[in-house]
């Protein structure tokens, strides 16, 4: 194994005020912790080791089998954290990447090229750093006469002139294994927290005469350390701005980048447009030269080229080539719009099938329909799927022609072209082909209406 990738995610996070371990809040619809462990595989990394404490069911059920762990309990600093995955890592001999669970804008990329420096330099230790304006709450890089690293002083732990520094800790390193585990044992916790800090390592390999590195990086935003919610949502605000860009650059036009919300994971075909007021969640995949928008939202919605949704919210669910749907309309979860459907206004359609070119106009609801192609479902027609009890199914054939304002009381089917008159509720199958009319017979009476009035 060349490259292990150690992951600090035991801390609690104290300042989000938060009952959510800090590294499962999201970012860009994502676990923080998810962010970094794959940009930890993106740099080469064989193997993650997550540190896991505050909240550890919630995060290793997060990750899953994907990573191993190692509990860190009680949490007694960032150096301590590391400690805990000697066990993990007794036989390894290499480079350990230690990253932290709460930076979720790290790059891939860059962080390859922070750890191919630190291999060239032969160093014991290297950590990555970067210059800011504003570098409170950050640990400073303290450096010598001859511009080395010296050591890393933590804000509280700094005095009046350390805290001019603007060189920060970005709290990624690259240590050689098995010498980090006995430097970490030599760590004290004689600090303004009382805690082993990760950051002492560098000061005593110096100490013990060994080499250490410091890499710079531009990159600011991607090692925005979250520890408030006010640097959440500056989080979310770049890598919203990052994946927007990486769309529009892949041939999407995004009209109003100020009012899109695309999630890490979705996919978006090109010369696909994305209207205004649009959130795009979780696993969506959209199709080429599709139209989205205005006003919609699509959480793990898959859609194919060519199709047109407006002011739609759609969830767990998939939709065809060329539709059009909206506005105003709810797909539930397990429908599936066929090609060619086209969906009008107030429709809301749940665990349905809908097939081809069927026509769902105005105000309807499908619900536990299985439905074949050239349909036509008049205004107002509604799937009765629910007896207070259980639902029901529905079945519609092939080019079947739904009345205006009917019922379908379920379980019922309707045969291959049959007919259902407007108004029907319909309670017993209807044969292929035939006209079942379920509505009482009108009578109407001479007369009646003009006596009604002058009396
Ligand atoms: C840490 C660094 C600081 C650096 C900053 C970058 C130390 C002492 N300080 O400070 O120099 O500028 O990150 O963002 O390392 N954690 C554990 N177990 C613990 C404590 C923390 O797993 O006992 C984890 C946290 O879950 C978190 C990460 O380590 O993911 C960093 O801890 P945090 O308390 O946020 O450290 P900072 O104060 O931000
Ligand atoms: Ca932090």
């Amino acid at each position: 194994m060349n490259m292990v990738a150690i992951i600090l995610a035991a801390g609690k996070g104290t300042r989000m005020k938060s009952e959510l371990p800090k590294v499962l809040h999201c970012v860009g619809g994502k676990p923080m912790v998810e962010h970094v462990v794959r940009a930890a595989r993106q740099a080469g990394a064989d193997k993650e080791v997550v540190i896991i404490g505050h909240g550890a069911e919630a995060v290793r059920q997060q990750l899953g089998e994907q990573v191993e762990f190692a509990v860190q309990e009680p949490q007694l600093g960032t150096g301590h954290a590391v400690m805990q995955a000697e066990d993990t890592l007794r036989t390894f001999n290499g480079t350990v990447l230690v990253l932290c669970g709460d930076t979720p804008l790290l790059d891939g990329e860059e962080l390859a090229k922070f750890v191919a420096r630190h291999k060239q330099s032969g160093a014991s230790a290297s950590v990555l750093t970067t210059y800011l304006d504003n570098p409170f709450g950050y640990g400073r890089i303290i450096r010598d006469r001859n511009n080395n690293v010296h050591g890393i002083v933590e804000e509280k732990d700094a005095t009046e002139v350390q805290k001019k520094i603007k060189e920060i800790n970005t709290g990624i390193y690259c240590m050689e294994c098995p010498e980090m585990f006995i430097i970490l044992k030599r760590l004290s916790n004689d600090n303004a927290q009382g805690e082993y800090y990760l950051t002492d390592v560098i000061g005593k390999l110096k100490e013990a005469g060994k080499k250490v590195g410091a890499v710079v990086t531009q990159d600011r935003d991607m090692v925005l350390g979250i520890n408030s919610r006010r640097q959440l949502a500056e989080a979310e605000g770049v890598l919203r701005q990052r994946i927007l860009n990486k769309w529009m650059d892949a041939g999407v036009t995004i009209m109003d980048p100020g009012s899109t919300f695309i999630e890490a994971d979705v996919e978006i075909g090109n010369d696909t447009i994305i209207r205004p007021f649009t959130w795009l969640e979780g696993n969506t995949k959209i199709g080429r030269n599709c139209e989205i928008g205005p006003n919609s939202r699509l959480t793990n919605v898959e859609v194919g080229d060519g199709t047109h949704l407006q002011f739609i919210y759609a969830h767990d669910c998939r939709v065809g080539q060329d539709v059009t749907a909206g506005p105003f309309v709810h797909l539930r979860p397990d429908t599936e719009i066929g090609d060619k459907v086209k969906i009008g206004n107030f429709i809301e359609v749940k665990n349905s099938r809908v097939g081809t070119g069927s026509k769902l106009p105005h105000l309807s609801y499908i619900g536990d329909t299985d439905m074949g192609s050239g349909v036509n479902v008049g205004c107002g027609s509604i799937m009765v799927n629910y007896d207070g009890k259980q639902k029901h199914r529905t079945k519609v054939g092939n080019d079947v022609f739904i009345g205006c304002n009917s019922n379908l009381v379920a379980p019922v089917e309707l045969g291959d072209g049959s007919f259902v008159a407007a108004g029907s509720t319909i309670t017993k199958n209807v044969p292929a082909e035939a006209l079942g009319v379920g509505r009482a017979k009108q009578t109407n009476i001479e007369g009646w209406a003009k006596k009604y009035f002058e009396d």
